[in-house]
């Protein structure tokens, strides 16, 4: 177990993660530092037991070996009660090294009140997708939470059906959500970016592909953003879009609401798709471009396996092309 963390870490800047936005190592804000600097803390005594107890165990090999032409069992010692102290006092001591950081920055990061100008954001995680609710500002998204950096965020979470964990390696982490209870995270991004979140509580079979994004703007950029969420742009503008529109009406509002689409919010069991052209993923998993929006469609248990969605096979391509474009022209005001 002692080589762990290092291994991890190692493969975590450089297999498949060669985005920097996913690495505990390389943190952008305070809580990643300061679990950093416990995974360093960790990882420094496990190493220094090992070297430790590797050297005395080379060195007893080879200064006890047997020698040419020995004859006799050496003697025998047994029981010290120097020694016996020395190894119970020195694992104690390394264990309080340990625990003291760790309770206290366990705790900061899980008591400690937010600031006033905190922003809060409601998550809801669901399977297999998120939920990011802003209750000042009346707005929702899905798989995609923008927040501005510099500030503490103050994320509230709740699971609408299982257990799920809430984790964004470059900022921080993890957070269970559980159903009837909330539970919260204050994160902080120090400077603009993409920072990549992940489902960390097995929650079946959609588990693995339960990502999330952070995007983090300067505080103006922020602003802006919400502001051009709460008066979103959902009428079909082409003749296509405006036939996609009407077969979104009658296929897709029982779970997906859209605001300003000229209906009432029907359902809120699938993600939110106002403004959805604005997003950079599909279900948080694939690009978001016409031709995986038209597979999503067909079929998306084969993106995303275990996910709540069914196949829209009996639409003929012609009704799905138009349910593309009209998804695909969904935007924010300007
Ligand atoms: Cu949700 Cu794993």
């Amino acid at each position: 177990p002692v080589a762990i963390p290092g291994v991890l870490g190692a493969l975590l800047t450089q297999s498949g993660c060669a985005n920097p936005s996913i690495s505990v190592v390389d943190p952008t804000g305070p809580v990643g530092r300061a679990q950093l600097n416990l995974i360093y803390l960790a990882t420094g005594i496990m190493t220094l037991v090992t070297v430790v107890v590797a050297v005395i165990y080379i060195y007893v090999v080879f200064r006890f070996r047997e020698r040419p032409g020995q004859t006799h069992i050496p003697e025998q010692v047994e029981g010290s009660k120097k020694l016996e102290i020395l190894w119970t006092v020195i694992p104690i001591v390394l264990l309080v090294i340990l625990a003291v950081p760790t309770i206290t920055t366990t705790l900061n990061i899980d008591r400690k009140p937010a600031p006033d100008d905190a922003i809060r954001i409601n998550v809801v995680g669901y399977q297999y997708w998120w939920g990011f609710e802003y209750p000042g500002a009346g707005v929702t998204t899905a798989n995609e939470v923008h927040i501005p950096t510099g500030q503490k965020v103050k994320f509230i979470m709740k699971a609408h059906d299982v257990i799920h964990a809430f984790w964004v390696p470059s900022l921080g982490g993890k957070q269970d959500l559980s159903p009837g209870k909330n539970t919260r995270l204050i994160l902080q991004a120090d400077k603009p970016g993409v920072y990549e979140g992940k489902c960390t509580e097995l929650c079946g079979a959609g588990h693995a592909l339960m990502n999330f994004r952070v995007i983090a703007h300067p505080p103006d950029e922020f602003d802006a953003w919400i502001r051009s969420r709460k008066k979103p742009d959902s009428r079909g503008k082409s003749v296509m879009a405006r036939e996609g529109q009407k077969l979104v009406a009658q296929n897709c509002i029982g779970c997906h609401a859209i605001r300003n689409a000229g209906y009432r919010v029907l359902g809120k069991k699938g993600p939110d798709l106002t403004a959805f052209s604005e997003r950079t993923r599909i279900a948080g998993v694939i690009d978001n471009n016409d031709k995986n929006l038209t597979a999503w469609l067909k079929n998306p248990h084969a993106v995303k396996p275990g996910n709540r969605m069914p196949a829209f096979d009996h639409l003929s391509d012609k009704q799905i092309r138009a349910i593309v474009r009209y998804l695909r022209e969904l935007k924010g005001s300007s």
